[in-house]
């Protein structure tokens, strides 16, 4: 099994975590960027690339944000808003409930939690939010359905707690092989 203390992927993997609380201090549209070039790798289905990527590091459009966002606890001075072009999907046969493109979106997520992390951004993904709002907020074009916002700032010195799962998860609590043994 490989080390997960000398390979800096693994290791990278293991010490992300949510960053639930951030300071005011500006984040730099280089970092932004450094991201979302990382976010353009990530796996999608059918190499289709239905994601679209809404950033912004403006104070006045991230209040509006984090006033349609009650799950944005962490009062991030940047995000990134992962939409899916649904006119695309459909141009390209995706059907709305087939679950293609909302995976894309998992993969695009994960990769910009990584990515942050990488160039000393704290972040946290946030569900909880009015699609119809923030879609209004960010101008988005027709089609486009806001499915997860990316928070990112610098992190604060003290973190509150994470939401506790009871005891911790190892992989073989998730894991089943088949054959058994
Ligand atoms: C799909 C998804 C939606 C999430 N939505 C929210 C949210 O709205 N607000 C929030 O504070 N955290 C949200 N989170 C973060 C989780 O609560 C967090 O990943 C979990 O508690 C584990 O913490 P860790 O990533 O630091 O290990 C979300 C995570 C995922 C994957």
């Amino acid at each position: 099994m490989t080390d997960p203390v000398r390979d800096p992927v693994l290791a990278a993997i293991r010490r992300r975590r949510v960053t639930r609380a951030m300071t005011d201090e500006p984040v730099a549209r280089a970092d932004v960027e450094t991201i979302l070039e990382a976010a353009r790798w990530a796996p999608t289905a059918g190499n289709r690339h239905l994601q679209r990527f809404v950033a912004t590091t403006h104070p006045g459009t991230m209040r509006v944000v984090r006033m349609v966002s009650p799950g944005m606890i962490a009062r991030p001075p940047a995000a990134i808003v992962i939409c899916v072009d649904r006119e695309l999907a459909a141009q390209y046969g995706f059907r709305p409930d087939v679950p293609g493109p909302w995976i894309d979106v998992g993969t695009a997520t994960a990769t910009i939690l990584l990515a942050a992390q990488a160039v000393g951004l704290g972040a946290g993904p946030v569900s909880s939010f009015s699609r119809a709002a923030v879609a209004v907020a960010l101008d988005l074009p027709d089609g486009w359905s806001p499915e997860l916002i990316v928070g990112l700032g610098h992190p604060a010195p003290v973190q509150p707690a994470p939401m506790s799962a009871g005891r911790r998860v190892t992989w073989r609590d998730l894991t089943r092989w088949v054959p058994e043994g």
